[in-house]
């Protein structure tokens, strides 16, 4: 398996991924998950086109994604996913260990990203690869709008917390 950069037109086969990967919450506490949507490759095709998507291939098979954006405060990964049957393996570590090395070298003070709570890969995950959550009242107005968004496309704000890996303290 190896991590690396998407090519723009390899964004068409990322909205399968996701899906594969979302098979993962049947049987959770968010078992909707798994039938929700996913983001269409038009999502994807312009971060990947500023170096913003990485993928895990292996065996010359595309098995997982991250998809990122680069904002003033912070590197935001918007999905990280990895195929149902490739999982477990290191794949999600990696992407999430490559987007962290870009929001150093693009010299971003954070990165930063929403998930769920109490599911085991989402919030206890990413707190084993450093982050850290953010308290609804110490919000920035993105992380407000990325939560006022979550909410109204039917998450359950209690079960969703907001993350950050600070890479640069605050001037
Ligand atoms: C989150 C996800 C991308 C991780 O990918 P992965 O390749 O399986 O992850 P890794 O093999 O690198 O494992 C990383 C850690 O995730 C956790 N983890 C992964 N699968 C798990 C599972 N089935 N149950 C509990 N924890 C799990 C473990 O803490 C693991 O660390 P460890 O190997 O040191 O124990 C993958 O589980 C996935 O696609 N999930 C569905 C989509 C999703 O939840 N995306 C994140 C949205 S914020």
């Amino acid at each position: 398996m190896h991590i690396r950069l998407a090519r723009p037109d390899e964004c068409s086969e990322l909205p399968a991924i996701e899906r594969s990967a979302a098979e993962l919450f049947r049987g959770s506490s968010q078992a909707a998950v798994a039938d929700g949507d996913v983001s269409p490759a038009d999502f994807h095709r312009p971060l990947a086109v500023q170096g913003l998507v990485w993928v895990a291939e292996d065996g010359g098979r595309l098995t997982g994604f991250a998809a990122c954006e680069l904002f003033e405060d912070a590197l935001h990964i918007w999905e990280l996913a990895v195929r149902r049957e490739a999982q477990g393996h290191g794949a999600g570590r990696a992407l999430v260990m490559a987007a962290v090395a870009e929001a150093r070298r693009r010299r971003a003070p954070a990165v930063t990203l929403t998930t769920f709570r109490d599911i085991a890969w989402n919030a206890p995950f990413y707190a084993s690869c450093g982050f850290a959550e953010v308290l609804e009242e110490a919000f920035n107005p993105r992380l407000a709008w990325i939560r006022a968004r979550e909410t109204k496309l039917g998450l359950e704000a209690a079960a969703r917390c907001a993350m950050r890996l600070t890479l640069m303290p605050a001037p």
